[in-house]
């Protein structure tokens, strides 16, 4: 059987630079065919890692090199295919690669390490709970509720809602989010489960295969550029992903015509002002609409500062 190999023509491709990796390894060259014929010498020596995970047969089995996908400097993909050969765990080194000129640049880029440290015990508590006055397990539950193997998460930031959904060691996720530092946090976190990470932005068309059994999309609409018809964008492009019985959940901090309190209000502002959230016009309507366009149900519910919305019955070629 041939492996399933990606050429990454990476952030180096400017200085002629490409990269061809193998179950979790990978070589540079300056052409695809080089890089190819670089990674293929270290078949041997990436034998000793199969022994390791009690995978020597399957890695003796394998057959040559087959170039599968070709990667773009957005897009990060580790193929569970390719971790064949190397055994259940991949290791990548993600670099930050969406541009500053991105719209949707400012709604990911305070994702840093040390926020990331910080986000269960500030965010995910008294944030949560006294600004946008929704309780923890409200969103929890919702995880709880609607996920399924085979789940799609957008944006998990530190996976802590991953962790708590009840899944089953094993069960595979894939996780999406053009940040490379959440990537490997919740790479990290979430050992236990059989993990896809995909370097990249909902925004755009999503490179992965699908179809997933349920996705999550929670505390992201806010993060994302306005209006909300640009937003529909994202929902359009997970919808185009996911079985035909599958459920989108997720929650978002609704805009300044909410009645949010005083202390909402200052985040709300504080937020916008930063580019960290862009939804001051996102209404529940406007967010009901947006799903319904590409979903035929819709359930939303608002509690304190916030909309909590399931949509299932993916409309075809939304
Ligand atoms: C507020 S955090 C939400 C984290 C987690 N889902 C939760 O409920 O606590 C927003 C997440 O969305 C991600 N994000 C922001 N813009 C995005 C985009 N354009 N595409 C995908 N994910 C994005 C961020 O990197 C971050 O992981």
């Amino acid at each position: 059987m041939p492996v399933r190999t990606v050429t990454e023509h990476g952030m180096t491709e400017k200085l002629g630079r490409i990269r061809a990796r193998l179950a979790g390894g990978s070589r540079g060259a300056k052409t695809a065919e080089e890089a190819l014929a670089t990674l293929e010498s270290y078949r041997a020596r990436y034998r000793c890692i199969a022994e390791l995970a009690v995978m020597g047969a399957e890695f003796d089995a394998a057959g040559p090199l087959e170039v599968v996908d070709r990667e773009t400097p957005l897009l990060t993909y580790c193929r569970s295919e390719a971790r064949v050969a190397s055994g259940p765990r991949y290791h990548r080194h993600w670099r930050a690669s969406m541009d500053r000129s991105d719209p949707a640049y400012k709604g990911q880029a305070d994702y840093t390490p040390t926020l990331l440290r910080l986000y269960d015990p500030l965010v995910l508590g008294p944030i949560l709970r006294y600004v946008w006055r929704v309780r923890r397990e409200d969103t929890i539950g919702q995880y709880r509720q609607h996920i399924r193997p085979n789940h799609l998460d957008i944006g998990p930031g530190t996976g802590y809602a991953l962790e708590h959904s009840g899944l089953p060691a094993g069960s595979p996720v894939t996780i999406l989010d053009p940040n490379p530092n959440v990537l490997r946090y919740v790479t990290r976190r979430l050992r236990d489960l059989d993990l896809t990470a995909v370097e990249a932005d909902v925004l755009k068309p999503l490179p992965v295969e699908g179809p997933f059994a349920s996705a999550g999309l929670a505390a992201v609409l806010h993060c994302l550029p306005g209006p909300l018809d640009r937003k529909a964008a994202a929902i359009a492009n997970i919808a185009r992903v996911l079985a035909p019985d599958a459920t989108l959940f997720g929650v978002t901090v609704l805009g300044r015509s909410h009645r949010h309190t005083r202390l909402g209000r200052a985040f709300l502002t504080a937020f916008n002002r930063r580019g960290a959230f862009d939804n001051l016009d996102d209404t529940e309507e406007g967010i009901r609409d947006i799903l319904r366009r590409s979903f035929k149900e819709v359930t939303l519910e608002t509690i304190g500062g916030v909309a909590l919305f399931t949509a299932t019955g993916p409309r075809p070629g939304s």
